[in-house]
C-alpha cells in the first residue's frame, strides 16, 4: 500500500515525462517548433552555358537540372523571384577553354552576358556569382598550374589569385550582387575585397567558400559544369575531410580577409562544422547542398525506397537546424512549393 506522499512522487515524475503532451497535435507541434524554412533562405544554382538562347541540356546525373541557354536562365531568373527565393547563384560554362581560364574574366564571358541581361529584367533579383577557374581552364584545375622543383605539377597560388581577382572584378562591372570565390587558394578573400573597393565596389559583399572539403560529392556538378580536373585531384587546396578546427581558422581567417558571408560545403556531411561555426563567429553562415545530396536523394527517390519530397525537406530542416540560414540547393523551387 503506498502511503499518500509517495503516491504524491510517482505522479510528479510522471508529469516530468509526458514529453509528447507537445507533440499530440499539429497545433501543439507547430507552437513548440523551433526551426522553420522560408523560401528567402534558398539559393538556386544555375548552369549558364555559352550557346545559342534556346540551348537546354538536361544533365543527366542530375535529374530535373539543366545546363541553359540564356532563355531558359532568364525563365529560372522569373521563377526564382515569383517563388521570393533568397537569390540564385551562377556558374558558367564557356564556349573556349585555356591553359588560364582567359573567359572567365572576360567582360563579354558567359557570366558576364548572363549577369547583366538578368539585372535587365529582374533588377530584385538577388544574382550571386561563383568565383573560380575550373570551368574555364582546359585542364579542369582551379587554378595556374606549374611543374614544381620536385617535377610535380601544382596549382601555383599567387598567380592563381590575380586572376580570380581579375574574375571577381568583371563580375562586379558587370553587375553581381554577391561575389563568391570558391577556390580555396590562399590570401583570394583579402586580395578580392582590396580590388573590389579599389574598383568603387566598397558596398559590395562577398560570401566565401570558407570550408569547402574535398569531397566525391561534387562528381554530378563537374557533369554539369565540364569541370572535371584531367589529372590529379583538388586535395591540394579543399579541406581533408577528417579535420574540423581546420575548418574553424580558416573561418576566421576569411572573416579577418573581409568575408560578409560564410559557406560550409558540403552540407550534411558537415553540420557539426555548421554548429561548429555558429557557435564560435557571428556572421552569416551559407551551407552548399552539393550536387552529390541532391542526386542521392532523387536517385533513391525515383526507386521509389524513400519518400523524395520529405526526405529533401527534412535534409534542408536539418541543415537550419544546424546553424546555416542560408542554403545553396538545387531544391530551392521545388521545396519552396512545400512551404
Ligand atoms: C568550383 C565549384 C564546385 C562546386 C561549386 N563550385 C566543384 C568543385 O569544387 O569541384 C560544387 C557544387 C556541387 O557539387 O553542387 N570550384
Ligand atoms: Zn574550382
Amino acid at each position: 500500500m503506498h502511503t499518500h506522499t509517495e503516491e504524491m512522487e510517482d505522479m510528479l515524475v510522471a508529469a516530468s515525462s509526458r514529453t509528447r503532451r507537445t507533440r499530440m497535435t499539429e497545433r501543439h507541434r507547430r507552437l513548440v517548433r523551433e526551426t522553420t524554412l522560408a523560401p528567402s533562405n534558398f539559393i538556386l544554382p544555375l548552369f549558364a552555358v555559352e550557346a545559342a538562347a534556346n540551348y537546354r541540356k538536361p544533365i543527366p546525373s542530375m535529374p530535373g537540372v539543366e545546363q541553359l541557354g540564356i532563355d531558359g536562365i532568364l525563365e529560372q531568373c522569373e521563377a526564382a523571384l515569383e517563388a521570393k527565393l533568397g537569390g540564385i547563384i551562377l556558374f558558367g560554362i564557356p564556349e573556349q577553354k585555356d591553359e588560364f581560364g582567359s573567359e572567365a574574366y572576360n567582360d563579354r564571358g558567359v557570366i558576364q552576358n548572363a549577369i547583366r541581361e538578368i539585372k535587365q529584367r529582374f533588377p530584385d533579383l538577388l544574382v550571386a556569382t561563383d568565383v573560380c577557374l575550373c570551368e574555364y581552364t582546359e585542364h579542369g584545375h582551379c587554378g595556374v598550374i606549374e611543374r614544381n622543383r620536385n617535377g610535380e605539377i601544382e596549382i601555383v597560388n599567387d598567380k592563381t589569385v590575380e586572376l580570380l581577382v581579375r574574375e571577381a572584378v568583371s563580375h562586379a562591372e558587370a553587375g553581381s550582387d554577391l561575389i563568391c570565390p570558391s577556390d580555396m587558394m590562399d590570401g583570394r578573400i583579402g586580395a578580392i575585397r582590396e580590388a573590389l573597393d579599389f574598383s568603387g565596389f566598397a558596398s559590395l559583399p562577398i560570401m566565401s567558400y570558407s570550408a569547402k572539403y574535398a569531397s566525391g560529392l561534387y562528381g554530378p556538378f563537374r557533369d554539369a559544369a565540364g569541370s572535371t580536373p584531367q589529372f590529379g585531384d583538388r586535395r591540394s587546396h579543399q579541406m581533408d575531410v577528417a579535420n574540423s578546427d581546420e575548418a574553424l581558422r580558416l573561418v576566421q581567417r576569411d572573416i579577418e580577409e573581409g568575408a560578409d558571408i560564410i559557406m560550409v560545403k558540403p552540407a550534411i556531411s558537415s553540420l557539426d562544422i555548421i554548429r561548429r561555426i555558429r557557435e564560435q563567429f557571428l556572421v552569416p553562415t551559407a551551407a552548399y547542398q552539393v550536387s552529390g545530396e541532391y542526386s542521392m536523394i532523387k536517385a533513391v527517390g525515383a526507386n521509389d525506397w524513400i519518400d523524395e519530397k520529405r526526405v529533401m525537406m527534412e535534409s534542408l530542416l536539418s541543415i537550419k537546424r544546424a546553424g546555416a540560414s542560408i542554403i545553396l540547393t538545387y531544391f530551392a523551387l521545388e521545396a519552396s512549393k512545400e512551404l
